[in-house]
């Protein structure tokens, strides 16, 4: 039976008691929730390709409550600093050189020389970070190619039966995943858009190249970067201008003509408030846009600049052809 932990000291002295022991626990980041184990555990670590259903090359990120522990297993440069002052923390994730003698089990980084890490900004998240005391490897809550959670109730509908808990630490505020930035190289590549925003973090670190196109096999810069990785079960329509008469409709702004069944991401064309809506969307499309009869979706054009880069992102992914 999985235990639903509340986000009180109680619950999170449980989660991180349950993560030391090994096991698996969900919890709430401010981007989605995250399925959690110890990353320095390989077993551990096991377990989380094993219930999400995840293939093997995929590394994960590492969380940690405060910058000083994510450099004990990475080598930070001038710019890692920089841009942890500046984000963290946040929805950064930068991929740096792993430090040697890290204690990060080595399936983790799907036995990279790089790492990926992260200091979630969620207050409950930093407070079992800081508890468990270790690395925690969490990709996000989902089984492999769904959509991601942005509430426990997402995770329990996904994953009820392969984890020890979830806690609640209620809606992902801001609804994408963290932007990945590989700071590796020689110069900073953008692996995944996300949180984020590419001109804010360009403002700190100056040009910040574009990585290939997603589906580019012989570019695998990011093994997360599969074309087909939100998928909803409906059939996605990208840039819709109308909708046709069974498709339901992800709107942004006033709907298109056309529309019946309708989600609003945004009434006033807030991309933040789009991005913590768009998961939510996409299942509801999925579940009762389906149930009313829809067929598929279509999805309202998204500009992309700002946030809205990561949820043009998303969108391209869920509509792409299914792997
Ligand atoms: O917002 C988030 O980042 C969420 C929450 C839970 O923190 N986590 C998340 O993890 O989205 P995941 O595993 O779904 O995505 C991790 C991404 C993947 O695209 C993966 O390929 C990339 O980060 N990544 C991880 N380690 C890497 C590395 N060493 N080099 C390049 N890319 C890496
Ligand atoms: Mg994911």
């Amino acid at each position: 039976m999985i235990e639903i932990l509340s986000a009180g000291p109680d619950g999170i002295a449980r989660a991180a008691t349950l993560l030391r022991d090994g096991r698996l626990v969900a919890f709430g980041t401010e981007t989605v929730y995250g399925l959690g184990a110890d990353a320095t555990n390989s077993a551990a670590v096991a377990a989380i390709f094993a219930a999400k259903g995840r293939p093997r090359f995929n590394p994960l990120i590492c969380h940690y409550p405060v910058a000083a522990a994510a450099w004990e297993d990475t080598i930070p440069t001038a710019l890692a600093h920089a841009l942890a002052a500046a984000f963290w923390p946040g929805p950064l994730t930068m991929v740096l050189p792993r430090r040697a003698g890290s204690a990060v089990a080595l399936l983790t980084g799907a036995g990279l020389e790089t790492l990926a890490v992260r200091v979630p900004a969620n207050r409950s998240a930093r407070l079992l970070l800081a508890a468990a005391n270790r690395p925690i490897a969490a990709p996000s809550a989902n089984l492999s190619g769904q959509v991601s959670p942005t509430s426990a109730a997402h995770v329990l509908a996904g994953l009820r039966d392969r984890l020890a808990a979830v806690v609640d630490t209620g809606p992902s505020e801001v609804g994408v995943e963290s932007t990945v930035l590989d700071l590796s190289g020689a110069t900073p590549v953008l692996l995944r858009p996300g949180g984020a925003t590419l001109e804010a973090l360009e403002a700190i670190a100056g040009p910040i190249l574009r990585a290939g196109p997603p589906d580019d096999p012989l570019a695998p810069r990011s093994p997360g970067q599969l074309a087909s990785h939100y998928a909803p079960a409906l059939p996605v329509r990208l840039d819709a201008t109308a909708a046709l008469p069974d498709e339901a409709l992800l709107a942004f702004g006033p709907p298109c003509p056309g529309a019946g069944t309708v989600f609003q991401l945004s009434e006033r064309s807030d991309l933040a408030e789009a991005a913590a809506r768009l998961f939510e969307g996409l299942r509801w499309l999925d579940s009762e846009g389906h149930r009313l009869g829809a067929r598929a979706i279509a999805a309202m054009p998204i500009p992309p600049h700002g946030l809205g880069l990561a949820i043009d992102d998303r969108l391209r992914r869920a509509a792409a052809p299914r792997v």
